[in-house]
């Protein structure tokens, strides 16, 4: 007789106590707390022939986004390929195929497709919800989940997940109240889930709640920190509150305590995101750019995502490590000429604003100007959230302001100060920019 999982799902080749081991795995991946590999390890161990369980060790590894992982997933494909029994099992297998080879399109589509039979496989719509998030498809961030929550109700196992996710995706879609009226929801079924967590932190930064954002990353530290796969990237967060308050040294103080990279991507482009925006308020960050760039450097050749390649950019630049900048760059123009759903990504987004990015490390601001003017409007498409896109804004006032354009910089102002409200720095880039004008 097949086992099901806790939402009803057929898994092939497991007994009871691997199912739980499982589970165990899928909701520490899913609430973004604690490592899900030693459970998915152990059910493994007990059931090796168990599909879903090989399945969920693969995404593990691919959901890290780096080159590196896609390879130790392509090389799990024989063995899935052999423990998959159930159409599903296989469906899985062939989106862990095209995705390991970077086609994030087709994984993407195909996860939909298992969906659409499945509502119920919470990987299936977790991983869906991660690459529509690497691909910066925000319709479907969040309109993927409001397709299945037809077949979810509170009393089945997962469900905060489901309304995480949701919340996630209303918050990208700019449905603020809707967001984090389900993040506080799922929050309320589960503590610990770090990603309802995070989409309500998103809502507070798209709204410029600052001070209530520092109270929400510091009461609920215990939830997610230390040692959460999500904690990094939470401290992340809780620095830009800090910054938006102009509170820099606390910030930097936060990055060599928390957010100095480890060597995983993730953390990488966390530690990226936040020196660079300490250096555009010409905070002296000293050797910290050179550390990190050093840990960027083995992934220059990769040419796996362009978001990715854009935050190791900004470490070359800081780091005044041009040789390796200028590697990336050629990284970049050689991706152009391959398949898979990272060519568009790097030639509509990332390979302009690397360009920039190095435009503005040798203080030619204009050139700067010229490239991010209009590459604004469709830098969703490599993806990440509007948070972390922020920078392209961030990086542009302050080229206008070094490069004394006055106009640009009174109008990006203003439209900062509508979408978000007064904070410091919006006050002291209308100033100067009335200042630069009164000058002319
Ligand atoms: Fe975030």
């Amino acid at each position: 007789m097949m086992r099901t999982d806790d939402r009803g799902l057929c898994v092939s080749g497991a007994d009871r106590p691997a199912v739980e081991q499982f589970e165990t795995a899928l909701s520490r991946l899913l609430c973004g707390n604690g490592d899900p590999e030693p459970a998915c390890a152990a059910a493994l161990a007990r059931c090796p022939e168990f599909a879903m369980a090989r399945t969920l060790a693969a995404y593990v590894q691919l959901c890290g986004s780096a080159a590196a992982g896609a390879a130790r997933a392509a090389a799990m494909l024989p063995e899935l390929r052999q423990a998959a029994r159930t159409d599903r099992e296989r469906q899985h297998v062939e989106v862990i195929a095209a995705y390991s080879a970077g086609d994030f399109d087709d994984a993407a589509e195909r996860l939909d497709d298992i969906l659409l039979e499945h509502p119920r496989d919470l990987l299936a719509l977790h991983q869906g919800h991660l690459l529509d998030f690497y691909r910066g498809d925000q319709r479907n961030l969040r309109d993927r989940v409001a397709r299945v929550r037809h077949a979810w109700s509170p009393a089945l196992p997962g469900h905060h997940s489901v309304l995480a996710m949701h919340a996630f995706g209303l918050e990208e879609c700019g449905d603020y109240g809707q967001a984090e009226d389900l993040g506080r929801e799922a929050l309320a079924i589960e503590p610990g889930d770090t990603w309802a967590h995070h989409a309500v932190a998103h809502v507070m930064e798209m709204q410029g709640r600052r001070r209530e954002g520092i109270q929400w990353m510091r009461d609920r530290e215990p939830q997610w920190a230390p040692d959460g796969g999500s904690a990094v990237h939470n401290w992340w967060h809780l620095a830009l509150f800090l910054l938006d308050g102009d509170r820099s040294d606390e910030a930097l103080a936060l990055y060599d305590r928390r957010v100095a990279p480890g060597a995983g991507v993730l953390d990488l482009v966390d530690a990226s995101a936040l020196l660079w925006r300490l250096a555009l308020r010409e905070i002296d960050c000293g050797d910290r750019w050179k550390l990190l760039a050093q840990l960027w450097a083995p992934f220059v050749c990769d040419g796996w995502y362009a978001f990715n390649d854009v935050h190791a950019m900004m470490a070359f630049v800081g780091a005044g490590r041009w040789e390796l900048a200028e590697q990336l760059l050629a990284t970049m123009r050689h991706r152009l000429g391959r398949p898979g759903g990272n060519r568009a990504m790097t030639e509509e987004v990332g390979l302009p604003l690397a360009r920039a990015l190095a435009d503005f490390g040798r203080r030619d601001f204009g050139a700067a100007i010229a490239l991010l003017r209009p590459l604004r409007s469709r830098a969703q498409r490599f993806g990440g959230s509007h948070a972390q896109r922020d920078l392209v804004d961030l990086t542009l006032l302050e080229a206008a302001r070094r490069d004394g354009q006055a106009s640009l910089l009174r109008a990006l102002a203003h439209e900062r100060l509508a979408a978000r409200g007064e904070s410091p720095l919006v006050r002291r880039y209308l100033e100067r920019a009335a200042d630069l004008r009164g000058a002319a």
